[in-house]
């Protein structure tokens, strides 16, 4: 972490830590080469949207250099639910294939629930089948969805006290609000998960020690809302129309009062990857190394 001149908190240097996770995760993928096991991810992405693409591109590059291989399944648009089915169920047959990540979202036509379902859970690397998320409600985690997992890593980094501390979540997603709300149950702390009819937001936000906020709405959350002292995770990415990247959270008056704060970009976001990779690894491991 560092401190700029002329604001208090710290900022989580979101890009060291997940270069740090990622080397982490290289040595672990090396030691399985070693063992003769070579990790490896099945990406599956559906049509042309230009977000997902560069995700995949990132993904599977951030792979290849932590040692993981990658098996990259691009599809048209106009695929159908039964043909990335049948292709679901190969990838859970294929021996080699440790870890499959289906990109999110589908084109409209595509039932991604069914595709998740369809997933080997000893797969999900992406913890996003209700089995992984079951385990994850009952505090026993097997696979935990990435970003949440990326966040729980920089609370941890950043010297968060988690028992006992009052913890607010903004946003209910599968993908985040949700996961990241049981992970901090499970670590102890007092949490809770506010969205769109939250009465007073505010109010909220001004008691809490750690805030994660991912709604998707820009700077939102106001800099004077935040507590002194208090952890602030920004999980937004949001483009203004001048082209600016800024997160959920209005980041200088945040800053002024946090302990700590995660920029955008630069904080949350590069762990999602980097954790995906060390869950890869993991369903390695244990599909591979336990039998
Ligand atoms: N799209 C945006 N984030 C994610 C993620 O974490 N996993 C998948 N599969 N798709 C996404």
């Amino acid at each position: 972490m560092t401190v700029a001149a002329g604001q208090r908190a710290a900022v989580i240097d979101g890009k060291a830590i997940a270069a740090k996770l990622r080397g982490e995760v290289a040595t672990a993928a090396l030691e399985l080469r070693g063992r003769g096991v070579n990790p490896t991810l099945a990406v599956v992405l559906v049509g042309e949207d230009p977000a997902s693409a560069v995700y995949v591109k990132s993904k599977a590059k951030a792979a290849r250099e932590a040692n993981v291989d990658v098996r990259d399944h691009k599809l048209p648009a106009t695929t159908s639910q039964a043909e990335l089915m049948a292709l679901v169920e190969t990838l859970n047959a294929d021996p080699i294939v440790d870890g499959i990540l289906v990109q999110l979202p589908l084109p409209k036509h595509l039932d991604s629930e069914a595709v998740i379902r369809a997933l080997d859970p000893a797969k999900d690397v992406d913890g996003l089948h209700p089995l992984s998320l079951g385990y994850l409600a009952g505090g026993r985690p097997t696979f935990v969805p990435c970003t949440p997992k990326g966040c729980m890593r920089l609370l941890r980094e950043a010297g968060a006290e988690l028992a006992g501390a009052r913890a607010i979540v903004l946003g209910r997603s599968v993908l985040v609000g949700k996961p990241i709300a049981l992970l901090l149950a499970n670590a102890n702390a007092t949490v809770t998960m506010c969205h769109s009819k939250t009465r007073d937001l505010a109010d909220e936000v001004r008691r809490a020690d750690v805030v994660v906020a991912a709604i998707g709405r820009p700077e939102m959350v106001r800099g004077d809302w935040i507590k002194d002292g208090a952890f602030v995770l920004d999980v937004g990415i949001n483009r203004l129309d001048s082209g600016k990247l800024v997160g959920d959270v209005e980041f200088a008056g945040a800053s002024e009062r946090a302990r700590a704060i995660t920029p955008v970009p630069g904080g949350v976001g590069p762990m999602t990857i980097a954790c995906l990779l060390e869950n890869t690894v993991e369903a390695s491991r244990r599909r591979r190394l336990s039998a």
